[in-house]
């Protein structure tokens, strides 16, 4: 790796499942500390080539670069190093509902290091109150509102702190106020952390606030990419069209 690596680099990925092509031959490049938006309508790819950034995924053909290791054909650990530094948002929050909400963040830390008991405890602490959530430790997922749920798999993202942190729809089931504070969360590390930020979305505000570049794919292609304001002005109709509405959610 050197210093001009970007973050991720999709290079030319290519994806069927079932005969179907999803991802037709997409190219990306998100630089260190960006933050970078994947647009697109419901069912075009947007999830399946965030999932090729951590290697749940892999792709027919292509490479995906993170930090200019090439994971296409990475397995077990040297896999699992990569994926260290690559924090997940599902969509869902995806918490373990069986364990209560301080140790659904303290997972990751005991699966992946070998810190003590109490150093864990303390983290833990420190990602919950960083999201909102210092007094919820001990609650159970359950118990948790959407906006809260949201950020305990947030916290839990970031508990290993990672150097990328990866979105999908985040402001998905959200009332525009819970997810504007889901935003500046993001915002926040994006800021002060200078984490990279790949944020799946078709919330327009929360891609106009999030997004230093963004690409739009359409049935598995990128149609446009790069700022707010070139994407306004791109060619591409669907493009102007999806950039000019306000549809949030
Ligand atoms: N593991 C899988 N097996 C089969 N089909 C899949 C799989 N993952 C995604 N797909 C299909 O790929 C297409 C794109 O999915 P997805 O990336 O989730 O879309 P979106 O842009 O809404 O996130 C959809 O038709 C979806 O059904
Ligand atoms: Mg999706």
């Amino acid at each position: 790796m050197t210093s001009a690596d970007p973050a991720v680099r999709l290079d030319a990925i290519t994806k069927s499942f079932g005969g179907r092509r999803v991802l037709n031959q997409v190219t990306l490049e998100v630089p260190e500390g960006c933050g970078f938006v994947i647009l697109g309508r419901s069912g075009t790819g947007k999830s399946v080539a965030l999932r090729h950034i951590i290697g749940l995924v892999r792709p027919d053909a292509g490479s995906v670069f993170v930090h200019g290791t090439d994971i296409t054909e990475l397995e077990g650990t040297e896999l699992a190093e990569v994926r260290k530094q690559v924090g997940f948002l599902f969509q869902s929050g995806a918490l373990f509902d069986s364990i209560s909400v301080g140790e659904n963040v303290a997972f990751p830390m005991r699966r992946h290091t070998r810190l003590a008991d109490a150093e864990i405890r303390q983290r833990v602490q420190s990602k919950l109150d960083s999201v909102g959530l210092g007094s919820d430790y001990d609650k159970m997922p359950g118990d948790l509102s959407g906006g809260m749920r949201k950020r305990a798999g947030l916290a839990r993202a970031m508990a290993l702190d990672p150097r990328i942190l990866l979105v999908d729809e985040p402001s998905a089931g959200l009332d525009p106020i819970t997810s504007e504070e889901i935003d500046e969360l993001l915002l926040g590390l994006k800021q002060n952390q200078k984490t990279t930020l790949v944020v799946v979305t078709h919330n327009i505000p929360s891609a106009r606030k999030l997004g230093d570049q963004l690409v739009m794919l359409d049935q598995g292609r990128s149609v446009a990419q790069g700022t707010v304001e070139e994407l306004e002005q791109s060619d591409n109709e669907l493009v102007r069209a999806f950039m000019s509405s306000s549809h949030a959610g």
